[in-house]
């Protein structure tokens, strides 16, 4: 049998199956390194900032004292460049022995008494992004066993250095090895976004049966342009994207970045509100150390969270796109409710916006309570056909919850 029909019949044999792994059953929240602290290996010169067993017990510590937790952001998620340059002489991933003298097991047992999960990064190739050892084929079994019995929570396998053929392969193979391994561990696959994120060349039927979750594009930065190149990307392929997102399968948008340099306190609430309507997961990479209250108060909207938490995990829609540059999002809740983002792709001044419940197909015959998620204000008994103006700053969005009234 030729690889291409090998590649073939596992892809047909994951098809048949489900991933039942029961994790993931509404997006993660956390907070993951790569975003904000990048590559850096440095301990000597910036121990503060470097990839090391520190940052991640600082950033465990921030969510358990500062309120995180309970909201519900409780990955610890490792990325790039924990590892050592080399793997032992059993060939076994270790980790750099310089900046995380006590291991990942210690690691994740210091995550774990303090009631957060230890998400660790690895990538099916020769190496990965940046250069460190990569899982080949021959070791997607070894480093599945070694993940498990460091008890970590969460991999994301990224696709660096791999072929069309080694991807087809190992993410179903990666996926099979962690259910082996008998113990919970969420699969993040960033297979999709190696392959342009769209049909025919990923197959979303087979990822949703073999992943928890995928990036199915570029990465983000701490920009804004950045920011809404992606937003663009997830709207304007919302009719294949929208139907896959469900509890325990996530489209991935990637990080949330609020908090750094370059997001406005604007800009970080249209992040936060479309991130929700997206169904995404939130994993910030910030310093959750040295963060200004705005961007705190933005991160634990607790509307927003709930939105993004929705039970029913109904991946929203982008409803309206016009000549006023202001996009509407709807995304429907449990219990009838629905999430509305009214954002503003202007950037020159604030725009007064009339609308109605009516024309953003809400039912005639009903009267709904709105509340504003940033502001709070609620008001009840708004009839479908009467007409409301908001003001939408540039960059900007208004968010409200909607339930109708009994
Ligand atoms: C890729 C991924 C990023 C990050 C880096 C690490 O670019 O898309 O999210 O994991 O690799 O090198």
């Amino acid at each position: 049998m030729g690889l291409a029909d090998c590649v073939s019949v596992i892809s047909l044999i994951a098809s048949t199956l489900a991933l039942e792994n029961g994790l993931l059953l509404t997006p993660p929240m956390g907070w993951l390194a790569w975003e904000r602290f990048r590559c850096n290996v440095d301990c000597d010169r910036d121990p503060e900032n470097c990839i090391s067993e520190q940052l991640f017990m600082d950033m465990a510590d921030r969510l358990v004292e500062d309120g995180w937790k309970e909201l519900g952001y409780v990955y610890v998620n490792m990325d790039d460049c924990w590892m050592a340059r080399d793997r032992d002489t059993q060939g076994k991933l270790v980790a750099d022995p310089g900046r995380f003298p006590r291991g990942i097991k210690a690691l994740a047992d210091y995550i774990h008494t303090r009631g957060l999960k230890l998400g660790i990064y690895a990538d099916l190739g020769q190496r990965t992004c940046a250069g460190y050892p990569g899982t080949t084929l021959d070791k997607v079994e070894q480093d599945a066993a070694t993940f498990a019995e460091w008890g970590v929570d969460m991999l994301k396998l990224d696709g660096c250095h791999s072929s069309l053929e080694e991807q087809a392969l190992g993410y179903v193979r990666m996926s099979e090895a962690l259910q082996a391994t008998g113990h919970r561990i969420a699969y993040s696959c960033s297979w999709p976004a190696y392959r342009g994120g769209l049909p025919p060349e990923v197959d979303y039927t087979l990822m949703k049966k073999i992943c928890n979750m995928w990036r199915n594009y570029n990465d983000i930065e701490d920009s804004w342009g950045r920011v809404v190149k992606i937003v663009d990307w997830y709207s304007d392929n919302q009719d294949v994207l929208q139907p896959l997102a469900g509890p325990g399968h996530w489209n991935d948008p990637d990080m949330v970045v609020i908090g750094n340099f370059a997001l406005s306190i604007e800009e970080s609430k249209s992040h936060m509100a479309l991130w929700a309507i997206f169904a995404a997961p939130i994993l910030m990479s910030n310093d959750l150390r040295d963060l200004s209250q705005d961007s705190r108060l933005i991160l634990q909207n607790k509307m927003l969270i709930r939105i993004n938490q929705d039970p029913l995990g109904i991946q929203g829609r982008r409803i309206l796109k016009d000549s006023t540059m202001i996009d509407v999002y709807m995304r429907p809740l449990a219990q009838s409710a629905k999430a509305l983002v009214f954002f503003s792709r202007r950037v020159d001044r604030p725009i007064l916006y009339t609308s109605s419940l009516l024309k953003l197909n809400f039912a005639s015959n009903r009267a709904y309570q709105t509340e504003d998620v940033y502001s709070g204000e609620i008001l009840r008994g708004r009839k479908a056909d009467a007409n409301f103006t908001l003001l939408i700053v540039p960059s900007g969005v208004v968010v409200w919850y909607v339930i109708p009234m009994v």
